[in-house]
């Protein structure tokens, strides 16, 4: 009886679970985006990285944070790779709006905040309603079919990234006001109203080396910089995974021609 109820209730579960997400996710249509990093061998694109980092120092900042960031971090190999010099002076002229989450960075002799220096952190976020960024790309996905059973995101990866690209650029333009905060209708975002004002509007920064600064290259750029910051050993992890499959590889050759050397001497005789 228990086992018919158990079974009865799982079978319902796997008939209904897809139908509530699928449900949800036709609101959202996230394209899959072809970023440098994806894939067993994929990597950073460091000037992508500078470019996120620009866009994000001149745009985002203003409300996110990025708190679990170190600033040192940006001159990492497998990062932006910033030559250190750059790195001290990108961390100086760091303004710190907020007093309250960034408590820890007030010197009380000088009477306001110090100068940042490459082994502080990124400051933590100004608006309180705007969350911190440091892991977004990892805490948000973009892929969650076919029917809601996550089978794309062993093809396409999570999507994080691609989230963030369709957030960004995923403005209808129309607005409500609830309880006398404005919402965005935006194609992504979960609900399809957001309280964040749409923050790119294309032509935002100019970069330093002419890349094109369209809204989607923009988008893509902060995307690939957010995934960055959330994992920033990605690339070491990589190689380590290739060396360790590597090795396994050799091992599994090694045992089976052992394997076959032990048993030979008993190949091919019968036992009564
Ligand atoms: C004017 C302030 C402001 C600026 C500038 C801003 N944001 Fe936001 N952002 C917010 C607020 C507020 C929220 C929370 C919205 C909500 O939960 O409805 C938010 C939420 C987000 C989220 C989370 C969405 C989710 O799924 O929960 C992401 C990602 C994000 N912002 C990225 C960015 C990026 C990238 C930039 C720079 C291009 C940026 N924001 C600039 C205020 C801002």
């Amino acid at each position: 009886m228990f086992k018919k109820l158990a079974f009865g209730s799982l079978l319902a579960a796997l008939a209904l679970g897809p139908v509530a997400v699928s449900a949800a996710e036709e609101a959202a249509h996230i394209e899959d985006v072809a970023f440098s990093f994806e894939g067993p061998f994929g990597s950073f694109d460091q000037n992508q990285l500078q470019r996120g980092l620009q866009l994000y120092t001149e745009v985002c900042a203003a409300c996110h944070g990025l708190r679990y960031v170190p600033i040192r971090t940006l001159s990492d190999e497998g990062g932006p790779g910033m030559p250190e010099d750059q790195v001290r002076a990108y961390a100086a002229q760091f303004p710190v709006l907020d007093e309250d989450a960034n408590r820890h960075l007030y010197d009380p002799e000088l009477g306001e905040f110090r100068p940042l220096v490459p082994s502080d952190h990124f400051p933590a976020n100004t608006l309180q309603s705007a969350p911190d960024l440091s892991m977004m790309a990892k805490a948000r996905a973009g892929f969650h079919g076919p029917l809601g059973t996550g089978i794309n995101q062993l093809v396409k990866g999570m999507g994080g990234p691609e989230y963030i690209v369709a957030l960004l650029t995923g403005y209808t333009g129309e607005t409500k006001e609830e309880a006398g905060v404005v919402l965005y209708e935006n194609t992504a975002f979960p609900g399809g109203w957001i309280a964040m004002a749409p923050p790119l509007a294309g032509e935002d920064v100019e970069f330093a080396d002419g890349h094109a600064n369209d809204l989607h290259h923009e988008a893509e750029d902060l995307a690939a910089f957010l995934m960055w910051s959330a994992e920033p050993k990605m690339m070491a992890r990589k190689q380590a995974g290739f060396v360790g499959v590597l090795f396994l590889t050799l091992l599994s050759v090694l045992l089976y021609l052992t394997n076959k050397k032990l048993w030979a001497p008993h190949k091919g005789k019968e036992f009564h």
